[in-house]
């Protein structure tokens, strides 16, 4: 991560923005600007109408919406999506719940500065429907795990992780709701780690 005291963390979306808030939350409650020179400076979504952006508005963020059926090809998109991150000039670039496969130019143009969070105990259960495939394999635990996104979906160099425990009659709903409420520490904890670590 780019050393300096002006850190700026964007944030990319595509739905709730639970995660996004409680990031922004946790930035503010622990004083990171003070203590790291970082703050998020803006949201940004591939969905205009993701509920998350309003979310950020009400936060006082900066939001932007690009919708992604408005370009040609991922190539198109992906140059439109750096060009709005990149006015930000960021020192992090954070996926909470942004689902979109991204290209690799994307991915090498913020390397070692972007990162995500999925919703599994990595390396189990890459990609979609997690939490409905850790049941149905009769996982005893699930959790969330933070990584450093790389060119291999969802294989990046692990930064922390969550553990919930599956509960019988669990279903897809009650063990992601499980889930998402340690998504909301584990994320925030594993940014602020690295502005101390990488500041
Ligand atoms: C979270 O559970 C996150 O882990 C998941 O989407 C949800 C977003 O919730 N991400 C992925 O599945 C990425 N592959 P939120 O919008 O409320 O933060």
């Amino acid at each position: 991560m780019r050393a300096g005291v002006n850190k700026n963390i964007v944030i990319l979306i595509s739905g709730s923005g639970s995660n996004m808030a409680a990031i922004v939350q946790a930035s503010r409650r622990q004083h990171w600007e003070e203590r790291h020179g970082a703050r998020v400076v803006a949201v940004l979504s591939n969905k205009p109408d993701a509920p998350g952006l309003s979310l950020a508005r009400e936060l006082g963020l900066a939001t932007t919406a690009l919708d992604h059926r408005g370009y040609p090809n991922r190539e198109a998109f992906d140059a439109a999506l750096i060009a709005a991150i990149d006015r930000h000039a960021p020192t992090l670039v954070v996926l909470a719940g942004f689902m979109r496969i991204l290209t690799s130019g994307f991915v090498a143009h913020y390397a070692g500065r972007l990162i995500n969070i999925h919703p599994s105990l990595l390396p189990a259960f890459t990609g979609l429907h997690t939490h409905q495939r850790a049941i149905d394999a009769g996982c005893c635990f699930a959790g969330c795990t933070v990584h450093r996104v790389t060119h291999d979906l969802d294989h990046g160099e692990i930064l922390d992780q969550a553990v919930v425990p599956v509960l019988p009659g669990d279903d897809a709903t009650t063990l992601s709701a499980r889930v998402l409420s340690q998504e909301h520490i584990v994320y925030p904890r594993a940014i602020e780690r690295l502005l101390a670590n990488e500041g």
